[in-house]
């Protein structure tokens, strides 16, 4: 095996996602916790109404809404009053970095506030301190798509240049409270998502933009602004600090050797993929930008200095999430299937999950040389896993196809690592079952422990370790040998 001695084997998850509690401890509300669900909507219905293209109506109506039911980001796993007793399961299972989310609104409750919210910072050195304490890294998340709701009613999300500076200042917050228990910081969760879930990326109001295509691009160049500032403060105020930047990678084959899918392909690798990273990890619009804007018919301000400032803030590392593969054409009759948060081409080479993402071990081989070749900058995998409904019998989860996803990924993981990759670490995703990001749903299950609650909320909030926890443990003690 080639994973190196202090290889990180982790598990992640998202406040948003995980915590709960979104009125304990001073907490603002915040955007997700406005994102609506109802439990008898069948699947084609909860993509559809996923809230990622966020309405005034939808909006208005969740801010005034008396019940949490159809909220399930507001009560999630519980995880904020349960973390002790999860950790302690984490630690069992041998997982020596753990990745999660900051909630902003739990340290600035309205995100312009003049000073944090004690409560808030107590909570995560707390939280911190106990992952320590049971031999974990810390990797942070400082934005996992939760803003502040009052930073979209009163300034308009990332649109607004000014949510640069509140996001600064927590930015800042962070690193002078917990500067000293955080290992790796990761500015914004998968930033090229804007594009494609421009609620949560950007925290826009579709019906509220004339030219919604452009203001997602200019809210990107606020959020490549905000990053690099970011990294800036953290290398001064904490030196040998290590900052990521990161993308749902969506990996693009050509459909077909026809140079028209080739081209499509390089394109879509370009505008989905590498545009984000470029900016992030070069400190520079790419060379593709100006026909990438045409293109896609974007405008975007740019102002004089913020050339200067890309350039200052340059990530450290490079992170991403890993899913699945994706199939490019300039077909338009060629299958579709759907691929996190966006429609995609089938490749008839592939297995899907039951939400039809495309299973490719291989493709993260690929991605892996391909990311490192590129950039030349360690490399962490922020997520993988498989979101599958499982089910519990007499108190088990035999969860094969879980195991049998994770355990190929592994293996490539250790090819590419054969083939010269500096890969850091795996932080597998939802290692424990949380709300589903995408859909918003509880039964669409990541973890290696299960949680008893449903899509309503109902159940004991009970953990019951899968298959896959046992499976995952000894991968871990034997550093990826025993799998
Ligand atoms: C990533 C997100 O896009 O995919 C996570 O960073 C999310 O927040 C994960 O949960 C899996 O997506 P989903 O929609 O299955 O939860």
């Amino acid at each position: 095996m080639a994973f190196q001695k202090d290889f990180l084997w982790g598990g992640a998850i998202a406040a948003s996602q995980a915590d709960g509690a979104y009125d304990k401890g001073k907490k603002g509300l915040d955007t997700q916790d406005l994102r609506y669900f109802d439990a008898n909507w069948d699947k084609e219905q909860r993509t559809v109404n996923r809230n990622i293209n966020m309405t005034s109506e939808r909006f208005e109506e969740a801010l005034n809404a008396q019940e949490n039911t159809h909220y399930p980001f507001r009560w999630a796993i519980d995880f904020y009053d349960n973390y002790k007793e999860d950790l302690a399961l984490f630690e069992e299972l041998g997982l020596n970095v753990f990745r999660t989310s900051i909630s902003w609104s739990r340290i600035f409750p309205n995100g312009d506030d003049e000073t944090p919210n004690q409560e808030g910072i107590q909570f995560y050195v707390d939280l911190f301190s106990e992952c320590k304490k049971r031999g974990m890294k810390v990797f942070a998340t400082i934005l996992h798509y939760n803003i502040p709701v009052n930073l979209v009613t009163k300034y308009g999300g990332w649109k607004n240049r000014q949510t640069i500076d509140f996001y600064v200042k927590y930015a800042r917050t962070l690193f002078k409270h917990l500067g000293n228990l955080v290992d790796y910081w990761l500015p914004f969760n998968e930033i090229n998502c804007a594009r494609f879930n421009p609620y949560n990326g950007c925290c826009l109001i579709k019906d509220q933009e004339e030219d919604y295509d452009s203001a997602i691009f200019q809210c990107t160049h606020h959020q490549f602004l905000a990053n690099a500032l970011t990294v800036e403060a953290a290398h001064e105020m904490l030196p040998g600090s290590m900052l990521g930047g990161m993308i749902a990678r969506f990996t693009t084959y050509p459909a077909t050797p026809k140079p028209e899918d080739v081209m499509q392909a390089v394109l879509d690798e370009n505008y989905k993929n590498y545009f984000y990273l470029d900016v992030m990890a070069h400190g520079e619009y790419p060379s593709y930008t100006k026909r990438m804007f045409k293109d896609l018919n974007i405008t975007i301000k740019i102002e004089d200095g913020d050339t200067e400032i890309l350039k200052k803030g340059k990530v450290d590392f490079i992170a991403f999430s890993y899913y699945m593969s994706m199939v490019a054409t300039t077909d338009t009759t060629h299958e579709k299937t759907s691929a996190n948060l966006v429609t995609g081409n089938k490749n008839p080479y592939l297995k899907t999950s039951e939400w039809g993402w495309q299973i490719d071990p291989i493709g993260l081989r690929i991605t892996l040389n391909d990311m490192y070749d590129r950039y030349r900058l360690p490399l962490f995998i922020a997520e993988n896993g498989l979101g599958a409904t499982d089910i519990v019998e007499d108190d088990k989860v035999h969860d094969d196809y879980r195991i049998n996803y994770l355990r190929e990924h592994v293996r490539q993981m250790d090819e590419a690592i054969q083939d010269g990759v500096d890969l850091i670490g795996y932080t597998m995703w939802g290692i424990i079952d949380i709300v589903s990001c995408g859909t918003i749903e509880m039964s669409k299950r990541y973890g290696v422990i299960y949680v008893d609650r449903d899509e309503e909320g109902n159940g004991t909030n009970r953990r019951i370790k899968k298959d896959s926890f046992t499976w995952y443990q000894k991968c871990i003690n034997s550093n990826g040998a025993d799998i």
